[in-house]
């Protein structure tokens, strides 16, 4: 197992939704022992509602803002593990401000996990309208040439979730900025 590296700052996982950033980040933050933080979670807590009732109830570009307020708090917080939403590091500002003060590990993963680790758990607005694996397509295509700019990259297809957890510990080691 290897060495466990110390963060002053938060690292930052981002990637599609089905990626594993909630269990990845889970463990992730037990084995570094700092906390672990769920930025969907936190925008819930806020607004007191699930993610699919802010979609419906006051539309995608309100939930975006909420995620920008929650995060740009959340990124002042010092050594944690910080699972983004997926569109999070989309957005511009969010983008520019998660490089400048994270860690940024990106979880790639191909259509097919995607798909597959999607159709277990609802709750996901993008994904409740057409066919799931159109839309996930779509977004890989949208999104993953902006993932790219994440500081490490970790593709997860033929990873255990303890293996992804090794090779992020391992990719942080090799770093002087964490
Ligand atoms: C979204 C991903 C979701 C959630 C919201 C929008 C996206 O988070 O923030 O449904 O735009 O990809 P997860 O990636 O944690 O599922």
């Amino acid at each position: 197992m290897p060495n466990v590296p110390k963060i002053t700052r938060p690292i930052a996982l981002i990637g599609l939704m089905g990626a594993g950033k909630s269990t990845v980040g889970r463990r992730l933050a037990k084995r570094l022992s700092v906390p672990f933080i769920d930025s969907d979670d936190e925008i819930k807590k806020a607004a007191g509602s699930s993610i699919e009732d802010i979609f419906e109830l006051f539309g995608e570009q309100e939930f975006r803002a909420g995620e920008q307020r929650v995060l740009d708090r959340l990124l002042n917080g010092g050594a944690m593990v910080l699972a983004t939403g997926g569109g999070a590091f989309i957005n511009n500002d969010v983008r520019k401000r998660i490089l400048q003060s994270a860690t940024s590990v990106w979880l790639k993963a191909g259509l097919d996990s995607l798909v597959e680790r999607t159709s277990r758990r609802g709750g996901r607005p993008l994904l409740k309208q057409g066919d799931p694996r159109k839309t996930l397509e779509k977004l890989i295509n949208d999104r993953y040439p902006i993932y790219e700019q994440a500081t490490v990259t970790i593709e997860t297809d033929k990873l255990s979730h303890d293996g992804a957890v090794d090779l992020i510990i391992q990719a942080l080691q090799d770093r002087d900025d964490i």
